[in-house]
């Protein structure tokens, strides 16, 4: 039996076990016979809420394995005999280190359940909260802690959610990981016995991975697919060092642990303060790694852009053409140019601030250079207008050259430590924005740069790692300096979009560096890597769409690969997300321009479906020389196929592409597929599903096919 998620409430209780339910998930937990908060369950959501098994009660094994090392803990922290991994550690005042949270009361709020926790013997409470998002199938969590005793307590280690995987399998974990130039590499490794760490402690998100995670079946029959198969997944909401534990105990037990890293960090929490971590999203969906990924986009789109359904222009970025070489006659031809093809949105990246001739001068100082802008921007801006497109400009607020007047006048706002010399990276330092002097004056600079001028986008860089983390004025516990940075960062960058509500933001840290849920409550699109080889884009931006929406992944056609790859083929790769262009206009011949319109063209009458509707990833890049991907717009009445084919495979025919997501009864046509008359192909959804498509391409060619749906089978009863 399905269960009808109306009939259920989201959250149910019966004495001391409590059943949280999704669209498609079950998560329950509760106080054992010992008095333990106790995860009993996460996965497919089951019939009836007695169905939900029963808390382990373990005995003891030996006198090495206490029970309280064997059970699967919901919150699990130092204290005891227990020698796995803790979400939670903490020091008392008097030195003592062991915590032991007993379980106070829960409260029910909506569509949020709150359990409260206290330490054994201090006045250190511990909420951890649960809110359902039920038709978006995922639970956020996250945990609060406050300080009621009589001294500051230190917190060693402050995990969001600890996620317990059901016994009885074993696992094997998803995850993605990077590097400069090559983001979003996907991974696949079963949980072996012992943890497998993944972490960040570069001061952001980072290029070497993210803070997602995917299980299913390690076991080749029971694992899960594209298409079918129970998937446990979830991400962190941070864009600083993040750190993730999968763990495989030596008694069937796997669990994740999942939220600020530990490394370097320390929080001294002063009595009557209150500490709050970031939230962890989870979910389970039998739908496979395609389902993940749509449950994930739809929450992305419907709950964190900041702009909502809003339309995304078509953008052109004078990054590639000109890099610093910027100036205003320049920039005009290339907007021009832009605009005849169709471009929506005219964007001027780095070089166009005062001092700003190469990478190592004028980070800081953002008000346009004399030189290259003599009357400021308002000119390009104006000119830009009357082509009939917006205007966009590039910053990397967090950064500053040493060659600069804000450096110059503040030396002291960099991260640094006294005695030793200051790395740089780029040939710049990273301001110290956990500083509120520092955060203030970004405010108040950005806040005049938007004020001064209609600037409706930015792109908000950040181009090196950190080092030297060190704030040597701070009072307080000096390992604060990760967590301060970024709330920091949020309050900069939400206090400027307060200010200026219609500007839409785009995340980028020399690529994909900075994506992740926190960046996308402020950013509408990401960067996603700096590689703009269409070939290698489409693996990376494969790894991108099992976290992130389409409509969030701007990718550009550029000049890269431009000998071998056609432009077709750049623009499709580009047209599977927010489509920009990147390449030097100037040197593209008049038929290429003529080229670009007609795709620009195209493109905005698919970018809808490709935007809003559902992704299918139909073949893997990463797997074969022949990929393809499908969108489908939510009420299923049309779609677009986009097949790429990089390189001569051994066989020559193309493979046949199973098409998803389509209504099963009704009819379908795929654009340009006929038969031996000439006629076009109708075939119902269920059919396109099992007999397939065949697009055949040859090396480097690609294919953009629309799907639509012309009638349906059951009343007309018309057969395909
Ligand atoms: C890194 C970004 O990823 C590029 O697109 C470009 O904006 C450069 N920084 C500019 O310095």
């Amino acid at each position: 039996m399905t269960p009808d998620p109306e009939s259920t409430p989201a959250i149910s209780s019966s004495g001391s076990y409590w059943v949280l339910q999704t669209r498609e998930m079950g998560y329950a937990f509760g106080l054992n016979p010992a008095g333990a908060l106790v995860n009993a369950y996460w996965g497919q959501r089951l019939p009836r809420l007695e169905d939900y098994p029963e808390l382990l009660s373990l005995p003891a094994r030996s006198s090495f394995d206490h029970p309280l090392n064997q059970i699967p803990e919901e919150y699990p922290t130092v204290g005891g005999p227990k020698y796995t991994e803790p979400a939670l550690q903490a020091i008392f005042g008097g030195g003592e280190r062991d915590l032991a949270l007993v379980f106070q009361r829960t409260e029910v709020s909506g569509e949020e359940l709150i359990v409260t926790l206290r330490d054994q013997h201090y006045g250190l409470w511990v909420e951890l909260h649960y809110r359902v998002w039920a038709e978006a199938n995922l639970i956020e969590r996250w945990v609060e802690v406050t300080n009621s005793d009589q001294e500051a307590v230190r917190l060693e280690r402050i995990f969001s959610a600890t996620l317990q995987l059901p016994p009885g399998r074993q696992y094997a974990l998803t995850y993605l990981e990077g590097r400069w130039f090559d983001e979003f590499e996907q991974q696949r490794k079963p949980l072996e016995v012992g943890n497998l760490v993944l972490e960040s402690k570069r001061i952001t998100t980072g290029h070497d991975g993210s803070p997602w995670f995917a299980l299913d079946a390690a076991e080749s029959g029971d694992a899960a697919s594209e298409t079918e198969g129970g998937v446990w997944f979830g991400t962190l909401e941070w864009s600083g060092n993040w750190k993730l534990v999968a763990e495989r105990t030596r008694f069937d037990r796997s669990a994740v642990h999942l939220g600020l890293n530990d490394w370097d960090f320390a929080w001294s929490l002063a009595v009557g303060e209150t500490f709050r971590t970031p939230a962890v999203f989870f979910g389970f969906t039998n739908g496979g790694f395609g389902q993940m990924s749509r449950d994930l986009h739809d929450f992305v789109r419907g709950h964190l852009l900041p702009h909502g359904r809003q339309a995304r222009p078509v953008l052109y970025n004078s990054w590639e053409a000109t890099y610093f070489e910027v100036n205003e006659g320049g920039q005009m031809r290339l907007a021009e140019l832009a605009a005849e093809m169709g471009v929506e949105l005219f964007v001027v990246d780095d070089g166009w601030f005062a001092g700003r001739d190469r990478d190592n001068a004028g980070l800081g100082d953002w008000w346009p250079d004399p030189v290259k802008f003599p009357g400021g921007l308002g000119k390009l801006i104006a000119y830009v207008q009357t082509l009939g497109m917006e205007f966009g400009i590039w910053i990397e607020p967090e950064m500053v050259n040493p060659d600069s007047q804000l450096y110059r006048a503040h030396p002291d706002w960099t991260l640094h430590f006294p005695h030793r010399e200051r790395s740089l990276m780029r040939d710049q330092l990273i301001l110290n924005l956990a500083r509120v002097d520092v955060q203030n004056h970004l405010i108040e600079v950005l806040d005049r740069l938007l004020s001064a001028n209609p600037i409706r986008f930015i792109k908000w860089d950040m181009n090196r790692n950190v080092s030297e983390a060190g704030w040597p004025d701070y009072p307080g516990e000096p390992r604060e300096v990760w967590v301060r940075y970024v709330q920091g960062l949020y309050r900069v960058w939400g206090e400027l979009r307060a200010r200026h509500p219609q500007v839409v933001w785009q995340t980028c840290s020399g690529g994909g560096g900075r994506v992740d849920f926190g960046t996308l409550r402020l950013a509408d699109q990401a960067w996603v890597s700096d590689n703009t080889y269409a070939p290698a884009r489409l693996q990376i931006q494969e790894g991108y769409s099992l976290v992130f929406p389409a409509v969030t992944m701007e990718s550009w056609v550029t000049d890269r690969g431009a000998k071998q790859v056609p432009l077709e083929f750049r623009f499709h790769a580009s047209m599977t997300g927010v489509l920009g262009v990147g390449g030097d206009l100037n040197e593209w011949s008049e038929e290429q321009r003529r080229e670009a319109t007609q795709h620009i063209r195209t493109y905005k009458s698919i970018r809808d479906i490709v935007h809003w509707g559902d992704l299918y990833r139909l073949r893997s890049p990463t797997q074969y020389p022949y990929s393809a991907v499908q969108y489908v717009s939510k009420d299923k009445s049309e779609g677009v196929v986009l097949a790429f084919r990089t390189h001569q495979g051994r066989t020559r025919d193309a493979p046949l592409l199973f098409l998803q997501g389509l209504e099963p009864e009704a009819l379908y046509t795929v654009e340009g597929v006929t038969d031996g008359a000439g006629q076009q192909v109708v075939r119902s959804g269920a059919a396109w599903r099992v007999v397939g498509l065949r697009l055949e391409l040859s090396d480097f060619r690609s294919a953009l096919r629309r799907i639509t749906r012309v009638n349906t089978l059951r009343g007309d009863g018309v057969g395909a």
